[in-house]
């Protein structure tokens, strides 16, 4: 997909397709104003007669307009004037690219990017047309036989800005949202990837095709390495699987030489069945989704390379499958950490913790700025916050509230659950240091309090996406959540 920016009068430009809008309620949006005056009032007229109400969701597309120099134009519907923000913006965005493609459109150009949108600038606009733009023309087709079904036809957009000075700003959004774009997209190929292809070995091998560019370090570490690192937990939830675990990590350079850096550590699960304390079977094959913390990390690498962010920046990826077997770990056994702590296994299910607490361990050698996990880590955050922000805990105000503010610039929003020290009973052991699991309420919280026990040195924060990083039923697929609010929040650091 290619975009471009223009300050051409939209009247007066050719291509294949214009795409307009309409507020509810009738009311053509300024762009379209200029187009119905263009074409002598063909446009009010049509919304007279009741074409077209404007309502979130509707669109028309016109052939032919009189007095335009394109072949077709789409009105979108923008629901009403006053609800029109950022998120509703994206919507009809994607909506449009939706309809083009739907329509066999290989081009087109669009005047969304000039309509008010609160608090937003042409940056902004621009990015965010390009982002909900390349969100509609994703298709994870990787490992169908048959490769023709529903390619979306849509290649080159055009995006129309105000002015001169919008290009400049516009060209900047061009940029972060091709990188986000380009970010989310991996996020969602090695989310959607089948775990027996996406393996701990499979994400090694792509943090290795990620460092070709000779922007990044990449190290990984086999199970040996770890043994001597002590890294008891890690290595426990790897033993029921016959795929070795990786700890991999990678480091790009972009700030001054000893500028410390942000840290990113993310889940990378490739196959969570829940080892001796098993699943249930019913959905189980959406825990091949359990990497999509890791996912994000390599997502958000390759937009900061792209972007040649001027950070520092270390991503850390644990991964290992979660299986029974005869050798797997059992409830009750007792494990030593690399942190030196030991715990007590209650639950052979809570080993997302388990492989993150060595992983955060490990990354206080890098003396973080930072340090922010990403993990699909709880049930419980889905039950709590449901399927539309991201849990986020830390034992830092400042750096959650960064968070958030990334995440509502982002649109791929946070929202903060309390870590008060009374949630830590819940993980009292009578055997060990503490457990690995507390009791089911307050899941997403005792799971946080378990990690704190190992950032206690760092600035740190904890995003569960267990209820962000993939849609179920028929939309099925990897989200590439958090990668925008990731990269948003580097972008304020850099
Ligand atoms: N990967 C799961 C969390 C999960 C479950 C994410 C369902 C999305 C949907 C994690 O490893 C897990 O199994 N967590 C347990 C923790 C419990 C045993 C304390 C859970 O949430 O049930
Ligand atoms: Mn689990
Ligand atoms: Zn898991």
């Amino acid at each position: 997909m290619q975009f471009s920016i223009n300050d051409i009068k939209p009247e007066q430009l050719h291509t294949a397709c214009l795409v307009a809008g309409i507020f509810a309620g009738g009311k053509l949006a300024p762009a379209a104003q200029t187009l119905d005056k263009a074409s002598h009032g063909y446009l009010s007229k049509l919304v007279k007669d009741g074409a077209l109400e404007g309502r979130s969701g509707q669109h028309l597309l016109l052939f032919k307009v009189p007095g335009l120099s394109a072949g077709q134009l789409l009105l979108m519907g923008l629901g009403k004037e006053k609800d029109f923000n950022l998120q509703a913006y994206r919507k009809v965005t994607y909506q449009a690219a939706r309809v083009l493609s739907d329509n066999g459109a290989k081009e087109a150009a669009s005047t969304l990017p000039l309509l008010a949108v609160s608090d937003t600038d042409a940056y902004q606009r621009v990015r965010h047309a390009v982002e909900a733009t390349a969100e509609a023309n994703y298709r994870f087709d990787q490992c169908k036989g048959k490769k023709d079904n529903h390619k979306p036809t849509l290649q080159k957009l055009v995006l129309l800005v105000a002015s001169r000075g919008e290009l400049t700003t516009g060209e900047h959004g061009l940029r972060d949202g091709n990188a986000i774009a380009a970010g989310v997209v991996l996020a969602k190929n090695l989310g959607n990837l089948p775990p027996n292809i996406c393996t701990p070995a499979y994400l090694a091998n792509e943090a290795r095709k990620l460092g070709k560019g000779g922007k990044l370090k990449v190290t990984v570490l086999e199970e040996a390495h770890m043994k001597k690192l002590g890294m008891g937990a890690l290595l426990a939830v790897s033993r029921g699987s016959r795929q070795p675990a990786k700890l991999i990590i990678m480091e790009y350079h972009g700030g001054p030489r000893n500028a410390q850096p942000q840290v990113l550590v993310g889940k990378g699960i490739t196959f969570d069945s829940g080892g001796i304390s098993i699943k249930p079977s019913a959905a189980m094959d959406e825990m091949k989704f359990d990497m999509c913390g890791a996912a994000s990390v390599f997502g958000t690498l390759k937009a900061v390379m792209q972007l040649d962010l001027k950070i520092n920046l270390v991503g850390i990826v644990p991964s290992s499958e979660n299986l029974p077997d005869g050798n797997a770990v059992k409830p009750s056994d007792i494990v030593k950490t690399m942190s030196g702590q030991t715990v007590e296994i209650l639950n052979t299910d809570a080993e997302g913790r388990l492989i993150l607490c060595d992983a955060l361990t490990y990354a206080q050698r890098f003396k973080p700025a930072a340090i922010v996990d990403i993990a699909t880590l709880t049930g419980a955050c889905v039950i709590a916050l449901g399927h539309v922000v991201s849990g986020v805990f830390g034992n830092d105000d400042s750096l959650i509230k960064e968070l958030w503010n990334a995440g509502e610039k982002s649109t791929d929003r946070a929202w903060q659950l309390p870590m008060y020290d009374d949630y830590q009973e819940g993980l009292k052991s009578n055997f060990a240091d503490f457990a690995n699991v507390g009791g089911r309420e307050g899941g997403a919280i005792t799971a946080a309090c378990y990690l704190s026990r190992f950032t206690k040195e760092m600035r740190w924060a904890h995003l569960d996406i267990a209820g962000t990083a993939w849609k179920s039923n028929a939309e099925k697929g990897a989200t590439g959540r958090p990668v925008p609010l990731l990269v948003q929040y580097l972008l304020d650091r850099a």
